[in-house]
This record gives structure tokens, C-alpha cells and sequence, in this order.
């Protein structure tokens, strides 16, 4: 019995020709998959988006070798390959598509090795992992989108269907991140950066690596954007040399990303003093920071935890390298928000905190702490809050940024959603079984030495879960860091010396900002 896995109806996959899916079983395994969906000879518009609605040759490749033959009795040129290639693990999201003599292939982007879609073949001997797509009528006369769900496992969903644009097809600027692109999602009203180039004229980065260390290391937000841009189009595309995680050479991440003097100065003053916090230029300004700041934790977790996971797959950077992408347009989309609403206070204007960076710090040691606290408590708290802030911003008829932050709330379910991924995957490398309940054990472990009080609903459940964290995970829960045997605070918050000392000593200011993630409150 062939198990089906419905995708969507036909209808909804015209937008694009491409979809990033993300299925899970419910023993908490992931498997991330490209959908193609092939053109019939109709333009392709920049952004990737079909300009209306294509005709496909019916039958095309449904032949006896296709393995979705039996069931699939209405083609259309859907083709389902695993996202990883099985050469060194590109992604393939990006894979030129080629149509020769009989068949059609994904051609890899790092190798150019080439997998023919429907048997994942390639002449090099290596195989990629194809699912037969079908497409059946329901009782509605729609046409419905599945494939057949992996043999491994049980209880498949699908957790993310992602359009894929085609922008990576257009190089980003390299010289001056003041040049444009028409993807560009950069905020123009962002300061300039001082003649520093995106790319550094001395010592270029060559591997993933080395661009998540200068990522880390450039102070300007700007620069930060551009530079993450262009490090993802480098490493999608094929055009670094490695990723660079298994090599003794390295470098290591900073223990605090350094930030511009004026932001420093505006750390010094206390951000609690800011008046009427539910102003929507403060809220802006805010969610901004907070955004700078997980562009750092998204180049953090690669550059910290991979030279020291050398087995870790190459998804691990395929799904981070996205969340940093994620974060920088996050940042870009609310400053642009922020400066049009309030030209006279553009970011960097307003006190701001650094408390999302003191988590970092205390989770330094551990990718399972880091992946606990930072994805599943931090950025699990984001989905929560998101609809109330979405609300107050859409009674304040500011419908622009209600749009912006349904764009991050999207984005942000598929964050928590791979921070789930990485402490399964981190749970399994150390032995802990995930049908014991040890794996929410182990979560609430690392909860209760990296946390600070309790952590706090209501909760989004349905987001919560889409993303793989169900109740066990979180309900009454409460953190003990900082406190301790006898249950009072301890004296001396050693583990916020390090961002206090490093970035000026904001002292107070930093005591007094809960450590949340509360977009907008
Ligand atoms: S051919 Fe794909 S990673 Fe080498």
C-alpha cells in the first residue's frame, strides 16, 4: 500500500516552478525536499513567479519507468528529489534543470554532477533520493498535489511548502553595498556604509566559515545584510570552496558581535526609561534589534558549533545559512517600516538591549543548549507574541507592517521548526530516544540550567506544533539560571559579564530587560 503525502492543489503550485518542502514523521524525523515543477516554454519573470497560467504537456515522462506511473494518471511535470545532493550535500534548490534525449536533470550546482529527476540517477554512480508525485481528482473535481511519503518512518506531514524564487539567479552587488539590485531588499534610508566593501579587498572569505566570522565581525547592520546576501549566494550557487567546518584552520567566532558606536552609546542609556513602549516607531525599532541580533545568532551557530560537529550534514548549514537570509531581510523590512513611519527616528536612534546576545553566551558551550534556548524558547516565544503584535499594528492601520510581520511570522514558524530539526538530530547523536520521552527531557533539562524564571504563555499551540514542539515541551516549565540551591538570585550574574564588560558596561540597562523574546510588547 502506497502511502500518500498531499502536498496542495495544482492550482496553488502555479505561483512558482519551484517548492522547498520540509516533511516530518512523528518519530521526529526530517526530510527536505525540492518540488520542480517544469515550464512548457512560457517566459520565466525575474523573482521566478510564472506570468500566468502555464499549459502543460499532458503525459510528458509518464512512461513504465516512471515510478509514479501505476497511480499517476495526470502528469504534470512534477518531479519530487531529495534537497541535499548526495555528491557533498549542495543544496539543489537551485539546480539548473536540462532535458536530454529522454530524460530531465537536476544539475548540481557545487559539482555539476547531474540526477535525472525521476530516478535520481546520475552517471557518476551516485543516487539521488526521488518521491513519484501523483495528482488526483478529490471529490471536489480538484486536482491534488502528493507524493508518496518516505519508507523510513511513520505518520509523515508536511511542516513547510516554500515557493523558491529565482533571484540567486542574479548575482548581488560585490563592490559597494550602495549598488542595486531589483531584488534588493535593502532598507535605502539604512546609513551609509564607509567605503567597505561587501567583499574585503584584503583576504576575500573562501569557505562558509570564514564569511560567517566576518559577518559576525562587521559592525554596521547594513554591511552585516549585504554581506549575508551575498555569503548565501555564494554558497547556494556553488562559488565558495567549502563550507570549511571540518578543517583545524577554522576561525573562531567573537564571543559579542561588535556593534556601531552609536549603537553602543545607545545601549549605554536604559531601555526601560523609553517612553510609551507601545508606540509603534519604538515597537519598529525594537523588533529591528532584535532582528540584528539573530542575524549574529544564525552566523553564530554555524561558525561556533559546526567545526566542532565535523559529521553534522550539510542541511544543518542549508537551514541556517536560511535563517541568517531570513533575519537580514527581517531587519531590512522593519527598518524601511520604521523609517517610514518616523524619518526622525531611524534605527540606532533608540536605546536597545542585548539580551538575546546574553543567551548566546550562557548556550556558548553546547549546541543542544544553544538550539534549546535560543530556537525553542526565544524564537518559540516569537511565534506566541506575533499575532498580538500583528494586531496592534493592524488596529493602528498601519497595514504595511501588518504585512511585514505576517512575512516574519511565516519565516519564523520555519525557524523554530529547524531548531527542532537540530535538537532531534543533536538527541540522537547522543543516544537519547526520542520514544522514551527522552528528547523533551532533555529539553527541559537544558530549559531548566539555561533560563531564567518561568517560561511564559500563553502559547501559540498550533504554531508551537507545526513546528514540532508539543506540549510536553514547554508547560510548566521554569528555568533555574541564576538562581541558586536555596531558590534567590544569586549575588553575581557572572553570566552576563560578558556582554556587559565587552560592550561597555551598560550595567543597569542590561539588568533590567527581561529576557524574552517579546516582539513588540
Ligand atoms: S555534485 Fe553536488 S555536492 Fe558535489
Amino acid at each position: 500500500m502506497v502511502e500518500l503525502l498531499e502536498i496542495a492543489p495544482f492550482d496553488q503550485l502555479l505561483s512558482h516552478f519551484r517548492f522547498f518542502l520540509t516533511l516530518r514523521s512523528q518519530e521526529g524525523h526530517y526530510r527536505s525536499l525540492i518540488l520542480f515543477r517544469l515550464s512548457t516554454g512560457q517566459a520565466i519573470s525575474k523573482d521566478g513567479q510564472a506570468n500566468g497560467e502555464e499549459k502543460p504537456e499532458p503525459g510528458l515522462l509518464a512512461t513504465e519507468s516512471d515510478p509514479s506511473y501505476q497511480l499517476n494518471t495526470n502528469s504534470k511535470q512534477l518531479y519530487a528529489m531529495e534537497a541535499s545532493c548526495p555528491h557533498l550535500g549542495a543544496d539543489l534548490s537551485h539546480a539548473e534543470i536540462e532535458e536530454c534525449d529522454n530524460s530531465v536533470v537536476a544539475v548540481c550546482p557545487w559539482h555539476r554532477y547531474d540526477f535525472d529527476l525521476r530516478t535520481g540517477k546520475s552517471e557518476t554512480g551516485l543516487k539521488a533520493c526521488t518521491y513519484a508525485v501523483h495528482v488526483n481528482l478529490d471529490s471536489k473535481a480538484v486536482e491534488l498535489v502528493s507524493i508518496k511519503a518516505p519508507e523510513e518512518g511513520s505518520g509523515w506531514r508536511l511542516v513547510e511548502l516554500r515557493p523558491i524564487s529565482e533571484e540567486f539567479a542574479d548575482p548581488p552587488p560585490t563592490s559597494s553595498p550602495r549598488a542595486k539590485d531589483e531584488n534588493d531588499f535593502r532598507n535605502e534610508s539604512a546609513p551609509p556604509v564607509e567605503d567597505e566593501p561587501v567583499v574585503p579587498l584584503d583576504n576575500p572569505p573562501k569557505t562558509l566559515m570564514q564569511w560567517a566570522v566576518l559577518i559576525l565581525n562587521t559592525p554596521n547592520p547594513t554591511l552585516k545584510v549585504e554581506r549575508t546576501k551575498h555569503a548565501v549566494y555564494l554558497f547556494r550557487t556553488g562559488k565558495l570552496s567549502s563550507i570549511g567546518h571540518k578543517t583545524a584552520s577554522a576561525p573562531s567566532p567573537p564571543d559579542l558581535p561588535p556593534r556601531d558606536a552609536s549603537w553602543t552609546r545607545n545601549l549605554k542609556a536604559d531601555p526601560s526609561q523609553v517612553r510609551n513602549r507601545k508606540n509603534r516607531a519604538v515597537m519598529l525599532h525594537a523588533l529591528a534589534n532584535i532582528e540584528q541580533w539573530a542575524i549574529d545568532l544564525a552566523w553564530d551557530i554555524m561558525a561556533r558549533f559546526g567545526p566542532s560537529h565535523p559529521n553534522i550534514p550539510s542541511a544543518f548549514f542549508h537551514d541556517f545559512t536560511k535563517m541568517a537570509l531570513d533575519e537580514a531581510k527581517h531587519f531590512s523590512l522593519l527598518t524601511s517600516r520604521l523609517s517610514a513611519i518616523s524619518p526622525s527616528t531611524p534605527y540606532g536612534s533608540m536605546p536597545v538591549h542585548a539580551s538575546l546576545w546574553e543567551s548566546a553566551s550562557t548556550t556558548a558551550h553546547s549546541i543542544r543548549a544553544r538550539l534549546a534556548i535560543i530556537h525553542l524558547v526565544h524564537e518559540a516565544r516569537g511565534l506566541d507574541v506575533n499575532p498580538g503584535t500583528i494586531d496592534r499594528f493592524r488596529r493602528a492601520g498601519d497595514l504595511d507592517t501588518v504585512k511585514v510581520m505576517e512575512v516574519i511570522h511565516a519565516d519564523e514558524v520555519t525557524h523554530v521548526t529547524s531548531g527542532h530539526r537540530w535538537f532531534m538530530w543533536i538527541c540522537e547523536q547522543q543516544g537519547i530516544n526520542h520514544d522514551d520521552g527522552g528528547v523533551i527531557r532533555a529539553f527541559r533539562e537544558e530549559v531548566r540550567k539555561g533560563w531564567r524564571g518561568e517560561v511564559k504563555g500563553p502559547f501559540n499551540v498550533e504554531a508551537r506544533e507545526t513546528a514540532g514542539m508539543t506540549r510536553g515541551f514547554y508547560e510548566d516549565l521554569r528555568g533555574e539560571l541564576g538562581i541558586n540551591q536555596d531558590g534567590n538570585p544569586k549575588e553575581s550574574q557572572e553570566e552576563r559579564t560578558l556582554v556587559r564588560d565587552s560592550v561597555g558596561a551598560p550595567g543597569k540597562a542590561l539588568a533590567d530587560i527581561p529576557v524574552e523574546y517579546e516582539k513588540g510588547s
